[in-house]
């Protein structure tokens, strides 16, 4: 592979785009990033300081605070933290911050997969292979409903729905940086489909694009 390859994936909650990113960035040998962790970072802050979600001056300091490299997956996914995530996501000031600081991450050798919500519209408008991946609410909702369920917890299904569906209200739905597919995403609909299906399907678009370019 010559030069540096950026795989960019959007879609909404439990959609299935983040495995599916860390399975390609594995495939490929490149780093990847969950923009939404930097998000949930921000909101984990505020919360932990006691701190407003809807102050944007505190909000911004926070995200030009956050450390990318400290990260905690297992912390930071908890369902609760995506809704308070999804408030300090609206806020212009707080997006900037992050998106610098996506921005240096996916620039760096030998390239990165990002997924998030407007890596293909925004953060990376020039990726090699933009994905914008989906599944019907009631999909993402039972499989947010498993994964709980799994891990131990005890959850209820219809409060997880009308969560996502919330969720996905106020992403599609804010003024800066809304939720939507870049003009030149490929759609992957993970409605019916296994996470090895859709991998293969990616690998497919990926290598299709890697060939075009070895050629030029
Ligand atoms: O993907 P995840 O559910 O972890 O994202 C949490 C929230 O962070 C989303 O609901 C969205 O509001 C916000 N987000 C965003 N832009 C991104 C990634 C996440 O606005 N690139």
């Amino acid at each position: 592979m010559s030069g540096r390859l950026t795989i960019a994936i959007d879609g909404p909650a439990a959609s299935g785009k983040g495995t599916l990113a860390r399975r390609l960035a594995a495939h490929y040998g490149l780093r990847h990033l969950d923009t939404g962790l930097t998000y949930r970072g921000v909101a984990k802050a505020l919360i932990d300081a006691g701190q407003p979600l809807d102050d944007e001056t505190i909000a911004e300091k926070a995200a030009r605070a956050l450390d990318l490299g400290a990260l905690d997956r297992a912390v930071l996914s908890e369902h609760g933290i995506g809704e308070a995530a999804s408030k300090v996501a609206v806020m212009p000031s707080v997006r900037t911050a992050l998106v610098d600081k996506q921005r240096a991450f996916a620039s760096a050798p030998p390239g990165a997969v990002l997924d998030g919500r407007d890596i293909g519209t925004v953060v990376c408008p020039d990726a090699d292979v933009k994905l914008y991946v989906i599944a019907s609410a009631e999909v993402r909702a039972t499989r947010r409903w498993r994964e709980i369920m799994d891990g131990g917890g005890s959850a209820d299904y219809a409060q997880i729905l009308a969560d996502i569906e919330r969720r996905d209200a106020r992403d599609m739905g804010r003024k800066d940086s809304p939720l939507r597919p870049a003009d030149d995403a490929h759609l992957l609909d993970t409605s019916e489909m296994d996470i090895e299906t859709a991998f293969q399907a990616a690998c497919k678009l990926v290598d299709t694009r890697l060939a075009a370019r070895n050629e030029n």
